[in-house]
């Protein structure tokens, strides 16, 4: 039996893969969804994995949106592609995967990335803002990972990484749907983990506390203010301290790293 974190000329050669989809592959490197890449946290992490040497299908709503992203990638030497998807839709997001599967025969890291919040008290909150998080925060990562796992099994490799939030183990006011969906994630990913483990596929969320992004840009200064004392590092973190966990996570050398929640919020949630 293969180790789970043998190099893909290794999985080359394990007869259970099938040749047609091994003929089919393009590249050598190992390829990565991540979705919400035209900025903030997205683009950190795509920008880190194609200095891992891997190559990063980035996806948002517009083409538009990534080509800063894509630019800089490749400016830097690193290897990408942009692939435009509104997530809120459930069948874009099954063609989206599969295409990419499809195009480079294979797919080894998904990083859920891309949220939206639509933030108000319970009192006052509409069931359009409650079903519009869970669908783009929860649904689209369901179908995501579900299409994502027959081709990580084909190449008996795969790492997935869900992006949560510390108000997903916490609560906080003012964010009943956020919350929620966050707070499912964690329990989604941890049974992908136990469903998938000895198929050599991974799964793990990562939680970020405050980051400096346009998420939290639009909270103010007062707010922002109110909440340094709460961070035990007394500042808001970078997109990048986000993408060193999730680069971490997706590596080859992750893979008895499963079913986890990395939290990365500056000791706020501790
Ligand atoms: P952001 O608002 O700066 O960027 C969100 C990204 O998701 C953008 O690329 C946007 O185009 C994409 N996106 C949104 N809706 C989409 C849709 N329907 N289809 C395709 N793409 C879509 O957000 P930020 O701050 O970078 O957050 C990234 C992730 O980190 C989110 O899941 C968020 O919930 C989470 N997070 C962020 C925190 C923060 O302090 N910024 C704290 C905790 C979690």
């Amino acid at each position: 039996m293969l180790p789970l974190d043998s190099p893909p000329a290794l999985h080359a050669a394990a007869p259970r893969c099938k040749p047609q989809r091994l003929e089919a592959r393009v590249i050598d490197k190992r390829v990565a969804i991540v979705t919400g890449a035209s900025r903030g946290i997205g683009r950190a992490i795509a920008e880190r994995l194609a200095k891992d040497g891997r190559h990063v299908v980035l996806v948002a709503r517009s083409a538009e949106g990534l080509a800063a992203t894509d630019a800089a990638i490749k400016a830097a030497g690193g290897s990408c592609e942009i692939r435009p998807c509104d997530i809120a839709n459930a069948a874009d997001v099954q063609a989206l995967v599969d295409g990419v599967a499809e195009t480079h025969g294979r797919l080894d890291i998904l990083v859920n990335n891309a949220g939206i919040t639509r933030d108000t008290l319970l009192l006052r909150m509409t069931d359009e803002q409650w079903d519009e998080v869970l669908n783009v925060n929860l649904r689209s990562v369901f179908v995501a990972c579900r299409a994502a796992l027959r081709p990580m099994m084909r190449g008996k490799f795969g790492r997935i990484v869900n992006i949560g939030s510390v108000s997903g183990l916490s609560g906080n006011a003012g964010q009943a749907n956020y919350a929620a969906a966050k707070a499912a994630l964690v329990g989604f990913t941890k049974t992908v983990a136990k469903e998938m483990g000895a198929k050599g596929i991974t799964a793990n969320v990562v939680a970020p506390g405050f980051i400096e992004t346009d998420m939290t840009d639009i909270l103010g200064d007062t707010v922002k203010t109110a909440v340094l004392p709460n961070i035990p590092v007394r500042r808001f973190g970078k997109p990048e301290e986000i993408a060193s966990a999730v680069a971490y996570a997706t590596s080859d050398e992750a893979g008895f790293f499963t079913a986890q929640t990395i939290v990365v919020d500056g000791g706020m949630a501790a």
